[in-house]
């Protein structure tokens, strides 16, 4: 009887021990990879996200996160994505100009006059619609994510076009970023975001725009002494995964994730909004970049003087799409 007892714990702790080793096998590791430091909204909204996903279905799914360009920069993560590197990214909305010519819309300076017009563009039927605009490409977007408006940062003050002329500035790899500059007779240069610090620091460029968030998680600040608050153009981000990785998901975890991630998104637009202001404010704090406010009539003549880059691109964005976005701007 006791021998009969003892083989039956035997076989029961050899099955489980089967069946955990092959729920083991079967768990799907998700690799999120992005470029900006932890404590910003698309870091918290990343660990955020892992978070929630682990609580609810940790035996069937890990989240692997790597910030800050560890796994892989703007520039290859999407490749990496449809080679099933990665299973998601969250690059700007500048970064997707490869897979569709659309997202440019974005970029479009001086287009939305704040954040809140630019979540009413982004929650209307075309703002959702280019959610699937790279589908045939292979990419899905599961959302858009918030960071903020640019700003303009040198190491001269700028107040007017004029003061950028000559002058070298990092933009992300955006067309429409480099006619912006090219309008003001400034010579814009595509660099990775991992390396912007360093080219400020060693002066082999002059100047970058990017929101406060960015500037103050990258310590821009700290090599820029003048900050321009200009608003004139977005820094936001779309939230994508590749179709094939999509795909193959059984529907209860598509289901948790897109609820996890649709959780972990407004968790990240609130700590967008917050940053937006108290980034801004520790930059002022640590007095190492003075702040430049520009009048109405000077930012008149920003805006006239990069309106023909609208024209320059409204074949590829398509007009429907950049009317509706100014009509966002009317609440
Ligand atoms: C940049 O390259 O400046 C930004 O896209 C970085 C980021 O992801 O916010």
């Amino acid at each position: 009887m006791k021998k009969l007892l003892a083989s039956t714990i035997v076989c029961s702790a050899l099955i489980i021990g089967t069946l955990d080793s092959a729920v083991a096998a079967n768990k799907i590791t998700i690799k999120f990879s992005h470029v900006v430091a932890e404590n910003t909204p698309k870091g918290k909204m990343a660990n955020r996200f892992k978070s929630l996903l682990e609580q609810r279905v940790g035996e069937r799914v890990e989240v692997d996160i790597y910030p800050n360009s560890q796994l892989f920069g703007d520039n290859k993560v999407l490749q990496a994505m449809l080679l099933g590197d990665v299973q998601i990214a969250a690059p700007t909305l500048s970064k997707f100009s490869r897979y569709t010519k659309k997202l440019q819309l974005f970029d479009l300076p001086f287009l939305f006059k704040d954040m809140e017009a630019v979540e009413r563009f982004q929650s209307s039927d075309q703002g959702r619609s280019l959610l699937k605009s790279m589908e045939r490409k292979g990419l899905i977007g599961l959302g858009y994510l918030h960071n903020g408006m640019k700003q303009l940062s040198a190491n001269d003050p700028l107040r007017i076009p004029q003061d950028a002329n000559g002058k070298k500035f990092r933009i992300m790899s955006s067309d429409v970023l480099q006619a912006q500059f090219e309008a003001v007779k400034a010579v814009p240069l595509k660099k990775p975001f991992s390396e912007v610090f360093t080219l400020l620091q060693t002066k082999a460029i002059d100047g970058q725009e990017n929101t406060w968030s960015n500037i103050y998680s990258k310590k821009f600040h700290e090599v820029q002494p003048y900050i321009t608050e200009s608003n004139h153009g977005l820094v936001d981000y779309m939230v994508v995964t590749s179709v094939e990785f999509w795909q193959q998901l059984d529907n209860e975890l598509r289901r948790e994730i897109k609820q996890a991630m649709d959780e972990a998104i407004q968790f990240g637009n609130q700590v967008a909004l917050e940053k937006s202001v108290s980034d801004r404010q520790a930059i002022l704090d640590s007095k190492r970049s003075e702040l430049i406010t520009i009048t109405d009539s000077q930012r008149q003549l920003w805006i006239d003087a990069v309106q023909p880059v609208w024209k320059q691109f409204e074949s590829q964005i398509g007009n429907a799409l950049i009317e509706a976005a100014v009509q966002s701007n009317t609440p």
